[in-house]
């Protein structure tokens, strides 16, 4: 962390799992010129290696154990009152397998942000991979938006596209699609920090033009 840095745009990442995303954000931030600082970690599931990432990073870290409150907004209340006691620019969900209420999504309207294994509007939900081979899609990938009341329905910000070969599986799929999810949340989260993407209204405005469509991670 760049403590002597206090001005930075500051990050709050969310996670449930394995936490690669959170991986992979760490490490962009650990580069001289990265415009923002992860503050804090948090997590609804004690076991996730998410927080041993995040501890190895020296990053603090909070838990929020979904399974110790008995509805959806206690758990939300509880989330935001920790969030807001880190006071972030960002918050970044890596993996964070909650569906928020609609009070919290407003709570943080445009300074929230998901990462969604499919080229939105096409697979929303789960099993994004199986459901791009079931379809026949030739094209699949990820995409990077803003998080608003509809479940995977926010403006798009980014997309990286992966091919579908007759030989690919879920896990092959899943495979080369988080390659992209590594490459492409650092550098969504580097334009937020920038002051480069914002939410207004229902358009994302980049660079101060309304962005009509998403950004794409150009292929390697
Ligand atoms: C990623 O595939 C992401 O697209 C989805 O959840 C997964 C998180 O993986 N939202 P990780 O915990 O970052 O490894």
């Amino acid at each position: 962390m760049k403590a002597d840095q206090p001005t930075l745009p500051k990050i709050l990442v969310l996670a449930s799992g394995s936490g690669t995303n959170l991986q992979a954000l760490i490490e962009s931030s650990r580069e001289r010129d990265f415009p923002g600082q992860i503050v804090a970690v948090g997590c609804n599931r004690p076991k996730a290696f998410a927080l041993e990432r995040a501890a190895q990073a020296n990053v603090e870290t909070f838990m929020v154990n979904h399974e110790d409150f008995s509805s959806r907004e206690e758990f939300d209340a509880a989330l935001m009152a920790h969030i807001l006691r880190h006071n972030p620019d960002l918050i970044v969900l890596a993996g964070f397998m909650r569906i928020l209420t609609t009070d919290f999504v407003r709570a943080f309207r445009g300074r929230l942000i998901n990462i969604h294994p499919s080229l939105l509007p096409r697979h929303t939900g789960l099993n994004t991979h199986q459901r791009a081979l079931d379809a026949g899609d030739r094209i699949h990938g990820v995409s990077v938006h803003f998080v608003t009341e509809e479940l995977d329905g926010g403006p798009v910000i980014a997309q990286a596209e992966v091919a579908v070969v007759p030989e690919d599986t879920a896990e092959t799929l899943a495979e080369k699609v988080q390659a992209k999810e590594h490459l492409l949340y650092p550098i969504v989260v580097r334009w937020f920090c920038e002051g480069r993407i914002q939410l207004g209204g229902e358009h994302i405005m980049f660079d101060g033009q309304a962005l009509n469509t998403p950004m794409r991670l150009p292929d390697n």
